[in-house]
């Protein structure tokens, strides 16, 4: 089967046992202040998962871009990529793990081919937060897989999430196919204790617990199913081909990225740098990300130099070449994906320029690297001569360790932390601590925070006009960020006054509730918010102000979105803008914060 088969036939399979498939979110998670990128298909999820309802049901499917940075050492083996399209279906409360195991069995044996002979299973062996998974196992069991091929784990293995500190999370079941050298497996082999011959392919999640901020499991409200299939891990299985490179749609990218060495033998590992590297680098700046040193900038720059490097090492030493890989990516993927192809220029441009500006210093960096390693008495390069590199090189510190790495040496980390943080541009550590921390967060404050976006966007609009759209969100637990388009700067009175409208409704202490509508009829009621293609055709429109009460108030703000939010506008407290600056041509940002509000916040619900 193809990628494109696979793809439809797991949306085509879930559908038919009453998912609603839903489209896949952006890679940039939007009101997420906690992590750079989606890293599964939950994770735009989380508040559904944690007891909201979500506007399509309880039971869901989609295809989820999804980005991992921790994985982005290990690239150039056979199956990790920094980007890959997870496959993943969901029981919002519904179905629990017999319909979860019978529909994966289902899945894997009839619709893709899958011989049982080369499946197994893992299960989640149990301690103090909760019990052996023996009820899995039953299950599996009961499908006519065979008890030897079903092995236990620990929590290390077995239990996934919270993707941060905190949220939902739980035992899972993974599927695994057998990758070893004979034929079949052999007696007694499972993917527990021979860990190295299975490859795993699915997971399902059974998220039943949330994980407090003291590390304790409490029961959620209701139980979930929340499962991630690796597409490209099990189309290079239906293809039988070795590794995800080497897949109908992955491999036209290594070929083109082949063809721009210089070199016969190419080393397999570098021209796989280059391909995934690419690959995400295209999607990233999709989805609406330049090169820099912040946040997801920073990692994007470091895909992007990390890829330059590497295609040096394959012989290429002019150089721009970045842009046609990534118009070899279009063509791949573009169909799946059409938000590439619209925006093939600003990726070609963003690419070129990056590759450019690295490739001035480049060279320089090299000599300096290769100086200190010719003077070097020990096996560590000091944290100072990395940090260098960095500041005047431009390297990335991943890019500095690698290279350390093939000549068996290791970096001083602590004293390159050091060395940086006395430099006043914190950003990059930021980044990594963002990696660290949690996922999701719907604390009270992100919630306030949240609903004082939608007041500033409404004010916004009555100030400045209906012109005004939202161009970017972005919400951490100390402020809320929002970008909008708007040629002129805005002048001392025109903040004062937005300020003014939001704190006057804050005062008026409005209720918030939403209703569930179609993207059509948000439209026709006048709902403002992004009328793209993420929202399936249900959505939620969020309202403050109660135009039903008949008393003649029109709502404040009416925006589709898929929360939470406060119960009521008197729980932000106060409102205060602290910024507002150019953002890039034509739009302005702000940056605004809440204070005094409740401690304790309640949810606003569906409208009765
Ligand atoms: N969220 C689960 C995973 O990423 C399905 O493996």
């Amino acid at each position: 089967m193809s990628t494109d088969q696979v793809r439809k036939a797991y949306l085509d399979f879930f559908q038919s046992k009453g998912h609603a498939v839903i489209p896949g979110a952006p890679l940039i998670p939007e009101n997420d202040p906690t992590v750079l990128f989606t890293t599964a298909g939950m994770h735009p999820l989380v508040p559904y998962l944690m007891g909201e309802k979500h506007p399509a049901g309880k039971l869901l499917a989609d295809v989820q871009r999804c980005i991992r940075t921790q994985d982005i050492d290990e690239v150039g083996d056979a199956s990790h990529l920094t980007m890959f399209e997870m496959l993943g279906n969901w029981s919002l409360g519904d179905y629990f793990k017999q319909g979860a195991i019978e529909m994966s069995f289902e899945f894997i044996t009839k619709v893709l081919g899958i011989p049982l002979e080369k499946f197994g299973v893992t299960c989640f062996a149990g301690d103090k937060d909760a019990p052996k998974d023996m009820e899995s196992a039953k299950i599996w069991m009961s499908l006519d897989v065979p008890e030897e091929r079903i092995g236990f784990l620990p929590k290390a293995k077995n239990w996934w999430g919270p993707a941060g500190k905190t949220g939902p999370c739980g035992p899972d079941t993974e599927m695994f196919y057998w990758i070893g050298d004979s034929k079949l497996p052999p007696k007694g082999s499972n993917p527990a204790n021979d860990e190295a011959n299975w490859l795993e392919i699915w997971n399902d999640v059974f998220m039943q617990y949330n994980k407090k901020d003291d590390g304790t499991f409490e029961p959620l409200k209701q139980q979930n199913v929340d499962t991630g299939m690796g597409l490209e891990r099990v189309v290079a299985v239906l293809q039988g081909v070795k590794s995800v490179y080497d897949t109908d749609r992955m491999k036209p990218i290594v070929d083109k990225v082949r063809l721009s060495s210089s070199l016969k033998q190419t080393e397999e590992k570098h021209v796989r740098i280059v391909s995934d590297h690419l690959k995400a680098a295209t999607f990233i700046i999709a989805d609406g990300v330049k090169p820099s040193n912040v946040d997801q900038g920073y990692v994007l720059r470091k895909l992007i130099r990390r890829a330059v490097r590497s295609m040096r090492m394959l012989g290429n030493e002019e150089g721009l070449f970045t842009a046609s890989i990534a118009r070899a990516v279009i063509e791949q993927y573009e169909h799946a994906y059409p938000s590439i192809k619209a925006k093939e220029n600003d990726i070609c441009d963003a690419l070129q320029a990056e590759e450019q500006q690295f490739g001035k210093t480049l060279q320089e960096g090299l000599k300096r690297f290769q100086k200190t390693v010719d003077s070097l008495s020990g096996k560590v390069i000091d944290g100072l001569t990395a940090f260098h590199l960095y500041d005047t090189y431009g390297f990335p510190l991943e890019l500095t360790k690698e290279m350390a790495t093939e000549l068996g040496l290791t970096i001083d980390e602590k004293g390159f932390e050091n060395a940086f943080a006395g430099h006043q541009e914190l950003s990059r550590a930021g980044a990594e601590k963002k990696f660290a921390g949690g996922l999701a967060d719907h604390s009270a404050e992100t919630t306030k925070l949240h609903t004082a976006t939608h007041l500033l966007n409404a004010a916004l609009r009555k100030v400045l006009g209906d012109h005004v759209q939202q161009k970017g969100s972005n919400i951490t637990a100390e402020r809320l960020r929002f970008d909008f388009n708007h040629a002129d700067k805005m002048t001392p009175e025109q903040i004062a006054e937005v300020e003014r409208l939001v704190n006057e409704v804050i005062k008026q202490d409005l209720p918030i509730a939403y209703h569930l509508t179609t993207v059509d009829g948000a439209k026709a009621e006048g709902a403002i918010g992004v009328f793209d293609d993420r929202y399936g055709q249900e959505v939620k429109v969020y309202q403050v102000g109660d135009s039903s009460t008949g008393s003649g108030q029109v709502a404040f703000s009416k925006e589709i979105c898929g929360g939470p939010h406060v119960a009521r506008t008197g729980m932000l407290g106060s409102f205060k803008i602290q910024k507002e600056e150019s953002s890039s041509a034509g739009v302005r940002r702000i940056k605004a914060v809440v204070s005094g509000g409740s401690a304790e916040i309640d949810v606003a619900k569906e409208a009765s």
